[in-house]
This record gives structure tokens, sequence and C-alpha cells, in this order.
């Protein structure tokens, strides 16, 4: 639960993050120089890792083959280095033929629906504005047939399976969600033409940002790092995640997610205006989550965290983890990329690449209370081509033509969308 409290009012927000960091402190080590002394120590060898692997292999992300995932023939370190990174690239998973079609009829479905020309109000979509950078050429489309064909793909959906099961997502009796089974979470797409300066996404974590100071699940979740215990903190232990409650603002997502994700539509790679992330998980968390209680962070503050706006991560605050950013490997059409929603991301400023550098944004949202009931909000924004409930309230798809519709789904897709039961 977060406190009931008008986020606008200042004196009663500062009231409040005195109090939720008052209540941390309590459990909290009372030699914060020691723990502090610790975890930069670690940080900083991670990211010396990170560089050298950079270095070494020309990328620190690891990287699996669809093919060998559906032989299962996967080598162990790339498994064990994932679960340390949080951030893994899956090549393949939808033939790159198979892309350029529904890639061409994207373009087809917004250039004969007048996209660009649609009037919206700018204001709608703020989720992002305390960010130096603030928006990249993303759609506020979700339901274009070459989204939902993406999304119903068994591949994709093989690869949610395998990436959810390294989740406890049962324990003692209780199971907290069902790894092999998902839903569609209807998120946007990004088109970014060749030259494009138009502003990138500065480092974030999704997920909202004071809510994990201040959210009873969350203090539960993080329990062990706000004890000092981060190295015994597992970030993949399900329990109170589908419990965390955020504050409701446009972007902020309302359904549980254990990986953001995205599959390319076109070649990119660094320098493309494509992703960065900071590959290092437990550590990382660790740090922003314990940096408001150092000396130089007053009491009514969480380190630059502001509400109702994603988690930034800056030179300011968190110097030393930005020395782990690096940009994902070149990427082709079909290949996907997957990231724990803890991991600090960012999207590159500028587009340097001489190519459209595009992806469709999907997520791996797997079945369980909180996702079931976020179906019944989703259901009737597919069928009349509203934007899908957490998004501005754009709606720019409701008279498109060539919109996908219940005819367009496969079972796969009417099982992750609610309109079958999965059995
Ligand atoms: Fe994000």
């Amino acid at each position: 639960m977060l406190p009931k409290i008008d986020w606008s009012n200042t004196a009663e927000r500062k009231e409040k993050i005195i109090q939720a960091k008052k209540h941390i402190k309590s459990f909290m080590p009372k030699d914060m120089k020691s723990l502090w002394g610790n975890l930069s120590e670690a940080v900083h060898q991670k990211t010396e890792e990170i560089q050298r692997e950079e270095k070494q292999n020309g990328t620190a992300i690891p990287i699996l083959e669809m093919q060998d995932l559906l032989q299962q023939s996967l080598p162990a370190d790339t498994i064990e280095n994932f679960k340390k990174k949080g951030a893994i690239v899956v090549r393949g998973v939808i033939p790159k033929h198979q892309i350029d079609t529904w890639y061409a009829g994207l373009k087809e479905y917004l250039q004969e629906n007048d996209y660009d020309k649609q009037k919206v109000d700018p204001n709608l979509d703020t989720y992002f504005s305390n960010l130096a950078s603030k928006k990249p050429q993303i759609y506020n489309i979700f339901w274009s047939k070459c989204q939902m064909n993406l999304r119903q793909h068994p591949n994709l959906a093989k690869v949610k399976v395998f990436l959810n099961s390294f989740w406890t997502s049962e324990k003692n009796g209780m199971q907290y969600f069902d790894k092999n089974k998902d839903i569609t979470y209807a998120d946007r797409l990004r088109i970014r033409q060749p030259k494009d300066t138009s502003l990138g996404l500065s480092p974030h974590i999704d997920g909202g940002s004071v809510e994990r100071w201040m959210d009873d699940a969350n203090i539960k979740i993080y329990k062990k790092i706000f004890q000092g215990n981060w190295q015994e903190y597992s970030p993949f232990e399900a329990a109170y995640r589908n419990e965390v409650e955020n504050i409701p603002s446009p972007a902020v997502c309302r359904a549980f997610r254990t990986y953001q994700g995205w599959v390319a539509l076109s070649p990119q790679g660094p320098g493309d205006g494509s992703l960065k992330v900071i590959p290092m998980l437990k550590e990382a968390s660790a740090y922003f989550l314990l940096r408001p209680f150092l000396e130089d962070v007053d009491d009514s503050q969480l380190s630059g965290a502001q509400p109702g706006k994603a988690q930034s991560i800056d030179s300011t605050w968190h110097q030393a983890l930005l020395e782990a950013l690096v940009s994902i490997p070149k990427m082709q059409p079909g290949d996907t990329v997957w990231w724990h929603s803890d991991l600090v991301h960012a999207v590159e400023d500028t587009h340097t690449g001489s190519d459209e550098s595009s992806v469709v944004y999907i997520g791996s949202a797997p079945l369980c209370k909180r996702n079931k009931a976020f179906l019944e909000l989703q259901k009737p924004t597919f069928l009349q081509g509203l934007s899908s409930p957490d998004f501005a309230k754009e709606n720019r798809e409701v008279n498109y033509t060539n919109r996908a519709s219940l005819a367009d789904l496969n079972d796969i897709g009417k099982k992750q969308m609610g309109f079958l039961p999965w059995d």
C-alpha cells in the first residue's frame, strides 16, 4: 500500500518521505559508511568487468540463439551471466522475411491512417518529462496487425516461458504467477529516422520512483537491501512483486511485468538511436535504493525521485552506475532484447546511422491475478481501438482502417488477450 496523499502538495509529500525514510532507517545497519564502501567497491568491480567484456567480446550483454533455445542446448555460462546482468539478447526469434512483411504492413497502416497529421493534446503524455532527454520517436499505436502478430507468435511465447523460469514464482505453497502462461501487455513502437536527434531517453528504471521507498510491497521486496544484506537479495524472487502499488500516471505500468523487451523490425546497433543498459542487477538496485540515505541527501528527498515519473539515474546522484552504461550489440530484424523490470536502461540521444531504427515493445507479463484484472481493462481498448489502458489517452486508432480485430488473433493471441481461457 502507498500512503494516501496528495502527491502535488509539496509539504505533505516531504513529510511522508521523511516518515518513510525514518521507517526504513529503523532496520538499516547503523554503520552506513562501511555498507556504502563495500557496495561502491562491488559496483566498481562489476563496472570493470562490464568494460572488459565490452573490449574483449564487443558486448557485455549475453546472447542466445532461438535455435539453441528450441533445442534446449543452452550454454550454462550464458544463463549464469544473464542472471547477474539482468539483460539478454535472443537472436532469430522471428524469421526475417516475416518481419519484413509485417514491418511493411505497419508503415502502410500508419500512412493510410495519416498518423503524422493527427492532432493530439501534447500535454497528455508527460511521464518522462523529468528526464533530461525526453521522447524518441515513439508511436502511440497499440493495435496494428504487425504488433498483434508479433505478440502472438509462438516463438515469443517460448522465449518468455524460458526467461520466466529463472524467477522463483512459487514458494511455500503460494503461486505468485504462472511462468508457463502470459498476457499481452499492449505497448507501443519506435520508428526512428536516420540522423534523428529528437531526443532519446536518459537512463531510468521503469515502474515508478518514490514508490520504491514508500510502498509496503516494495519495502518487502527490497528488505534485504535496506537491511544492508544486499548480497543476499534476489532480483528474481517474485514474492510481493505483483502487489506493488504505483502512483497513477500515464505510462506507469499497472500490469505486473517480469521483463521489458522489444523485437527489432530493422537492423540497428550502437549509435543508431538504440537501447543502452546498465547490465548490473543486484548491485545497481542496492546502489540507487541506498543512495538517499547518504548524508548529502536531505531527509525529505529521495535522490532525485519525483512522484509520477520514471526513476531517473543521473550524474548528480548515481555517477558510479553511469560508468557501466553500455549499448546493446547490433541487432537484426527478428532479434529480441529483454531486460529485468528493475534494470537501468536508456535510449541513445542521436541516431547517427543511415537506416530507420525500429522496434515493437513487447514485455513479459505472466499470468497472475493482477494481470488477469488488467486484461479486463485492456480488452475493450483493443475492441474499440483506444489507447492501451496505461498510456496517454490519445486514442488514435479508433477510426483506423486495417486495425487488428478478433479475427486476426490465433489461439495463443486469444488466450493472451483474455478472449479464451488458458486451460
Ligand atoms: Fe523505460
